[in-house]
């Protein structure tokens, strides 16, 4: 396929000299799934690689346990999708699953090509080391110490830099995908590219593409207790919602059951492989059955059953108890091993005065991944023409109610190379001048401390709500404030300049009703999903898909 430059194209329809500038390909993110898509899309594309804050600003950055992948002679595939459907819950795809897992080899095998410095078995450093996760039944956790993502994320950005066919867009938010509809075409569905606010400069911008790409990740923030970064507030799964997408499984949001619990520690991560390594969890001192170890009460796997089982297990012991946190304790282990296998963590504890080599961790549960997201096929084709999902906003079918630990950042490596192959074998859309962003609404909303209040109201009742555990009674609550505060938001969107703040709020709303909409449809209660009102699972696994 010949490669397109970037191309400025006056937009009609408009009285502005405003312009459009156009890319055979627009990435919306710059998490793993954008970054490794924009690296195999420009042997032969001219792409652009949209991000809200800084390139390192995802969730991909922050990854600590590492990249789940059958690398050692006594793992085998099997064994790696058969614990993908128990944690799933019996929701997952099977072709789904099958896609990632056999070709999760060559996926982390792509990322050593690109120089990442995975961390070698002490033994023989020829070898990768390969840690544990709950759900695995066996060790296959390719990792960098306790910093995969960073490892990951800071390698890609070295090779992003310097490609000539990639133009990197910071600071910049994607507001709304353009659309047929925008353009009167009312027959068809398909994606044009996407209207995008200018941090810096307040304007909105036209970018054409002849495909365009959400990578945008998940909506951790929708909870006020989250181990995500600030820029996960749903904005891909809300903007595929609005252009007439499919969206599915949005009620299985995934809480992981171990971050930090700390007045100074805003969300860390306690990674998974500490329990992987051996940690326990215990009730803390000062309490009814003090050092109690309470997982094998729970669970024959005990503190390595899948997060569902050791989230509401860890909620289930808080509440009877009165606990504001429960104990993690891995200070059996030597300090070395410790150190050399988690030395952020370590650091980051004792900054924090908390030395892991002598004394346990205070974590509390927190919402961690969005199962759900955009329906894509197996190629990450959403419902509109030439507009893919790809990494955390989409739903594959690969998690089901509940995703087994480090299978996402396998899962957008190899989407990515889906996605990839899909739009160099289909032909591109041609680009029509796009209507230019309605820039009439120039008043600046002054009014900041509604939007802060309406977004911690909203954060505190989906915690409160629509969190663990559910009743009808508290999600019909939930809906309810949420109906309420859309009202508010929309019309400031409609009368004011578009902020930052203001488009992450309206999305954050817009995936809060999609997680209640989908968990009153669900009357059971499978993986993530637990209400109190329907304990029971039904015999059949349903999708929940909603349609706009
Ligand atoms: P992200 O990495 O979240 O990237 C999304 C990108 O989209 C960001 O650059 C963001 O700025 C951008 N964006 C969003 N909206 C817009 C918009 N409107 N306009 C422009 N840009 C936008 N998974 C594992 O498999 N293994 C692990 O060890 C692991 N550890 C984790 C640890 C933590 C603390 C967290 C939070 C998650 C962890 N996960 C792990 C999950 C995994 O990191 C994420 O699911 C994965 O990184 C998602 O990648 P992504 O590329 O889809 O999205
Ligand atoms: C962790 O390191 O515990 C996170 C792994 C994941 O979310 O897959």
């Amino acid at each position: 396929m010949s490669t397109h430059m970037p191309s400025d194209s006056p937009a009609s329809g408009t009285q502005q000299a405003s312009r459009q500038t156009n890319y055979d390909v627009l990435i919306i993110g710059s998490g793993l799934a954008g970054m490794s898509l924009a690296l195999r899309l420009a042997e032969d594309q001219r792409v652009a690689l949209l991000t809200k804050g800084e390139l390192l600003d995802a969730a991909s950055a922050w990854a600590q346990g590492g990249i789940a992948a059958v690398l050692d002679d006594n793992d085998s595939v099997e064994e790696h999708i058969r614990d993908t459907h128990i944690a799933g819950a019996g929701l997952c795809h099977e072709d789904a699953v099958r896609f990632v897992v056999e070709n999760g080899k060559r996926a982390v095998e792509w990322l050593i090509e690109q120089g990442v410095p995975f961390t070698t078995d002490e033994n023989n450093r020829a070898e990768l080391h390969l840690t544990r996760e709950g759900g695995h039944s066996h060790r296959r956790i390719v990792h960098a110490a306790d910093a995969t993502g960073r490892a990951v994320q800071k390698t890609l950005v070295q090779q992003l830099k310097s490609h000539p066919n990639i133009q990197i867009l910071e600071h910049q938010i994607a507001v709304d995908l353009i659309t047929s509809k925008r353009l009167g075409h009312l027959s068809d569905k398909r994606c044009y590219g996407a209207y995008v606010l200018d941090k810096s400069t307040g304007r909105v911008r036209t970018i054409g593409a002849r495909s365009t790409v959400l990578a945008t990740g998940g909506a951790g923030k929708v909870y006020v207790y989250t181990t995500n970064p600030d820029v996960a507030t749903g904005d891909g799964v809300a903007m595929a919602w609005r252009a007439g997408c499919a969206v599915a499984n949005m009620e299985f949001m995934q809480f992981h059951p171990t971050c930090l619990y700390h007045p100074a520690a805003k969300s860390y991560l306690i990674t998974e492989a500490v329990r992987g390594e051996g940690g326990l969890l215990r009730i803390p001192p000062g309490y009814d059955s003090a050092g109690h170890r309470f997982m094998p009460d729970h669970d024959g796997r005990a503190e390595l059953a899948p997060r569902d089982v050791v989230a509401r297990a860890i909620d289930f012991e808080m509440k009877k108890r009165g606990l504001d946190f429960v104990h993690l304790d891995i200070s059996h282990k030597p300090p070395e091993f410790l150190t050399e296998h988690f030395p952020n963590i370590y650091a980051k504890c004792l900054s924090l005065g908390i030395d892991i080599t002598k004394e346990p961790i205070p974590v509390v549960p927190a919402a961690h991944y969005t199962c759900g997201g955009v329906v894509t096929d197996l190629n990450g084709r959403t419902e509109v023409e030439h507009l893919y999902a790809v990494g955390e906003v989409s739903c594959t079918g690969l998690h089901g109610a509940n995703r087994l630990a480090s299978n996402s950042l396998l899962e957008c490596l190899v989407f990515a190379e889906a996605v990839r192959n899909n739009i160099a074998a289909h032909g591109a859309i041609e680009l029509p001048p796009l209507p230019a962003w309605d820039e009439s609404r120039v008043t600046n909303a002054d009014e900041e401390v509604i939007l802060s209040h309406n977004w911690d109201e909203l954060r505190r009742f989906m915690w409160d709500y629509v969190g663990i555990v559910r009743t009808n009674k508290r999600l019909e609550r939930a809906m309810h404030r949420i109906h309420l505060l859309n009202a508010e938001i929309n019309e400031y969107y409609a009368n004011f300049r578009v902020s930052n703040d203001l488009i992450e709020l309206r999305n954050l709303l817009q995936t809060a009703e999609l997680i209640v909409r989908s968990a009153m449809l669900r009357k059971e209660s499978r993986g993530l999903h637990y209400s109190l009102d329907y304990p029971e699972t039904l015999p059949t696994a349903l999708d929940t898909v909603l349609k706009p």
